[in-house]
């Protein structure tokens, strides 16, 4: 079974969890934003495979406590728990998936190149699940960089 694919059955476990409303966008987004994570870590020569791990894991923190409140520092240290559980990576990626994670939510600020790339996946997710809705103030800027970078506009 591929990393990605066990990873996956773990977060699914997690979400299975939860009460169903939430588990449904909960999945949804976690997956989306996993996909995003994807496309843009081909776009930029990044590590896809990380990428995509990154964003399966980045908001089961919130999830899970049902709370927003510092979740991606939270989040950070969930996603080394279950990682180091799972033994699915090396210590460096462990640290690359859990950097992103540590700062996907500052989104004015420009970080590593693979947190960067969580934090647009993020965006893409947010902007495009439902286009009829205004971009957000804090992902704005984000949001056209992206159109750009990808041929959107
Ligand atoms: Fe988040
Ligand atoms: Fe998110």
């Amino acid at each position: 079974m591929s990393r990605l694919k066990e990873l996956r059955e773990y977060v699914d476990e997690e979400l299975n969890q939860l009460p169903e409303d939430k588990r449904v966008s909960a999945t949804a987004h976690l997956y989306g934003v996993s996909l995003a994570a994807t496309i843009l870590a081909k776009k930029r020569d990044l590590d896809e495979e990380l990428a995509a791990m990154a964003g399966m894991l980045h908001d089961l923190h919130a999830y899970k406590s049902g709370s927003y409140d510092d979740h991606a520092h939270l989040g950070a240290g969930l996603a080394r728990n279950i990682l180091e559980k799972l033994d699915l990576t090396t210590m460096e990626e462990t640290d690359t998936i859990c950097s992103a994670i540590y700062h996907h939510d500052d989104k004015l600020v420009t970080d590593s190149p693979m947190d960067e790339l969580l934090k647009d996946a993020d965006v893409i997710d947010h902007c495009f699940k439902d286009s009829s809705k205004a971009v957000k103030e804090k992902e704005q800027v984000r949001y056209e960089k992206l159109c750009e970078e990808l041929g959107l506009n």
